[in-house]
């Protein structure tokens, strides 16, 4: 089975990937490092110079690569994959894979981000703590149609990445 972690920046996807991949044994990839590797520059420098219609193109192409490969490994989206073109349908079209939404309370996003924001194009230019939680309060609010066609979905807050971890692995065993 392939897990595939999704839900909005911040929500811990890389950070469940990594202690669900040594709790079972499974490899580990993250949709954002694949693209990164495949395209030889960071996110941020795809969003300033190319555009972020050319981020989806690609990042819907390594993720259509991935998802056809015969093996089985954790992958972790970027928070807006699941919601543009078909990457949500071609998901849930394969039997193989098991779509995880890990859901963060508004408040919780808003403390980590703020400490985070740099490294995300989609964020990195509000200025205070208000526009920041503004932003993702909308920003989620539109998503979160698309976060909720997943599979499962595990509540996040006040857990650590091990008991998110844990909680998945009750849900499917
Ligand atoms: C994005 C989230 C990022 C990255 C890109 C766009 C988004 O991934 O894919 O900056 O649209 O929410 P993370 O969710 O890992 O930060």
């Amino acid at each position: 089975m392939k897990i595939i972690l999704s839900g909005y920046m911040g929500s811990g996807k890389t950070a469940v990937g990594n202690a669900l991949s040594k709790k079972i044994d499974q490899p580990f990839k993250d949709l954002d490092k694949e693209i990164i590797k495949k395209e030889g520059r960071d996110i941020r420098e795809i969003f300033e110079t190319s555009g972020e219609i050319y981020f989806r193109k690609v990042e819907a192409e390594v993720l259509q690569d991935l998802i056809g490969r015969p093996e089985d490994f954790i992958l972790s989206l970027g928070g807006g994959t699941p919601c543009y073109g078909n990457n949500m349908q071609l998901l849930q079209n394969d039997p193989d894979a098991t779509v995880v939404y890990l859901k963060t309370s508004l408040e919780e996003l808003t403390d980590r981000l703020h400490f985070e924001k740099e490294q995300r194009p989609l964020i990195a230019h509000l200025e205070n703590r208000e526009l920041l939680k503004d932003f993702i309060r909308k920003h989620l609010f539109e998503r979160t149609y698309y976060y909720n066609q997943s599979n499962i979905t595990i509540s996040t807050n006040n857990k650590s990445p091990e008991e998110i971890a844990e909680n998945i692995l009750e849900v499917l065993n």
